[in-house]
């Protein structure tokens, strides 16, 4: 087979570099950071997880069959459940008992008719088919942890420890775990994380940093923990552009520690959110080339709020005993919903892929900060993985992606250096205040990161028409073999749907590099993964 990318050594003409630096570890890329986020929102539960046992549509106990292959597939570390803004509003007895015994509630996003056009069904009135059992079953079939968010705007403590003691008490041992056992699990579910409350600024409860503090210390008082040591996150900041809020991470910690410093230790992590909008008049499919560039340097702000976060931490916690989550983001492009009850769903593109991969790149480049982070959402909405109506379903872009980049999981970040032109963010966009316009962005970015001999580097070429040719180099290495993986399409608006599922799909093939140093050229508009053993 023919190598790829290899651009013969004459090509020194290269304008670009790739520096993977072998002796800089930066720390372990944690799996958690490639977690996921389903919340009772348009059709992500139901519809999008849950068909129903009885259903035609393949399922596992009620549970989309595809969508479980998928999932096992790319070795999902943890879920995020039951949202969201939903979380506030959700009473998990509601999700326990019986089925036909459930009581029907009028879900959380009915209540925000600008956006919620769904007909009656269970995306406006839940069923509350698909509870903790349910979801734990999902987590189960998927191989991954479940990461649960507390109820602390219309709920109290007490209820919160309940739900600990539901799902956490040992088999038999109290009423709740008999509850469960008729659910369908006589074994406890040794839930580890728990949100406390989400979005706790907004619609988690509207609470000032400061109410918020007293909020955590009061959910986090001597909750159940049946012999394990559990995982308490605090809702943080909703960054965004205009504001990335290091006013709520400075108010919430500066009054926890207030009352004691020793409240640190109940504090596992710090939850951040950021979502990247869709700028111009276009929406996830129709864009021009000014706003494709636009979109990703908004994504590439991550880079520079994780760190804007992590200093403000140090203040109120000098050895960083409290680690960032990023427990929602993506792209929030207008929406293009396949039904009206298909709220915030659109169809991802390449553009999107891109955007995951550069994410997921700032992730590992600051693994040493990051305990975790959720991909907002799994199915049918923000920046999905995948797309389900009825029988038909598809991965998108952005499943490949997440599908590329599990090689990174567990392995040591190391440091890494790119030099390219950068791309100048040009104007073009009709909001009164283009994010990322007259901006510049780089001409190449991306991440490493080494499992005993095999080197994984992930890079993102985000120029929409050029090739990047580049020199590798690996200080501190030698590669003896490669292989490596592309995903582009020859248009950037290039997308899988129902009709199309194999527009974008990665390819793989040898590479032959050896050497500390070797040329390569990355395609434009790609996410290039090598794998490199070394010698
Ligand atoms: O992911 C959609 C919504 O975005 C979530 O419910 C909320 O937490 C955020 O504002």
């Amino acid at each position: 087979m023919a190598a790829a990318g290899l651009a013969p050594r004459s090509a020194r003409a290269s304008n670009g570099l790739v520096e993977v630096l072998l002796d800089e570890p930066i720390g372990t890329v944690a799996p958690e950071l490639h977690g996921h986020f389903t919340e009772h929102i348009g059709e992500v539960v139901y519809n999008g997880i849950w068909v129903g046992e009885d259903s035609k549509i393949p399922n596992v106990g009620g549970i989309r069959k595809a969508l479980v292959d998928h999932m096992r597939q790319l070795c999902v570390p943890v879920i995020r459940w039951p949202g969201g803004c939903f979380a506030d509003s959700y009473n998990w007895r509601d999700g326990i008992g019986p089925h036909t015994q459930r009581p029907v509630r009028t879900n959380f996003w009915d209540n925000v008719p600008s956006l919620c056009k769904a007909p009656d069904g269970p995306q406006k009135y839940d069923p509350n088919t698909f509870g903790t059992a349910e979801f734990m079953r999902f987590c189960q079939l998927c191989g991954a942890q479940p990461y649960v968010a507390a109820n602390v705007r219309s709920l109290t403590p007490h209820d919160f420890d309940e739900w600990v003691e539901y799902c956490n008490s040992p088999a038999g041992s109290t009423t709740l775990a008999q509850t469960r056992a008729a659910d369908g699990s006589r074994d406890p579910y040794n839930v580890l994380y728990w949100g406390i409350g989400n979005e706790s600024w907004g619609c988690g409860g509207d609470f000032r940093p400061e109410e918020y503090a007293v909020v955590f210390r009061r959910f986090t008082s001597w909750v159940p923990d049946f012999g394990l040591k559990l995982r308490f996150i605090g809702s943080g900041p909703g960054a965004d552009m205009r504001d990335p809020q290091v006013s709520w991470t400075r108010g919430f910690l500066e009054n926890l520690v207030a009352k004691s410093p020793r409240l640190l230790e109940r504090l596992y992590g710090l939850s951040m959110h950021y979502y990247c909008w869709t700028t111009g008049s276009g929406n996830s499919l129709g864009y021009t080339p000014d706003e494709w560039y636009q979109m990703l340097w908004q994504a590439n702000v991550m880079d520079s709020l994780i760190p804007q976060h992590w200093q403000a931490m140090a203040d109120y916690d000098e050895q960083h005993k409290v680690k960032l989550l990023v427990d929602e983001w993506g792209a929030w492009h207008r929406t293009t919903p396949l039904g009206p009850s298909y709220l915030f769903s659109y169809v991802p593109s390449l553009r999107d892929a891109l955007v995951s991969a550069l994410t997921l790149d700032v992730f590992n480049r600051h693994a040493e900060k990051l305990a975790m982070c959720n991909d907002a959402q799994l199915v049918n909405n923000i920046n999905t993985l995948f797309l389900a109506m009825e029988d038909r379903f598809v991965a998108t872009t952005i499943f490949h992606v997440f599908d590329m980049y599990k090689s990174h999981q567990g392995g040591r970040s190391l440091r890494l250096v790119c030099e390219a032109p950068s791309i100048s963010v040009g104007p073009n966009g009709v909001r009164s205040s283009v994010e990322g316009e007259g901006k510049s962005l780089w001409g190449l970015a991306g991440s490493a990161s080494l499992h005993r001999k095999t080197l994984v580097v992930t890079v993102v070429n985000p120029h929409a028409s050029e090739p990047r040719a580049a020199e590798v180099s690996l200080c501190g290495g030698e590669a003896k073999s490669a292989q490596v993986t592309v995903l582009t399409a020859p248009d950037i608006h290039a997308h899988n749907d129902f009709d199309h599922p194999d527009t974008v799909v990665p390819k793989t093939e040898p590479a032959s590099v050896s050497g500390s140093r070797f040329s390569w050229t990355f395609k434009p508009a790609s996410v290039t993964k090598l794998e490199i053993e070394l010698a």
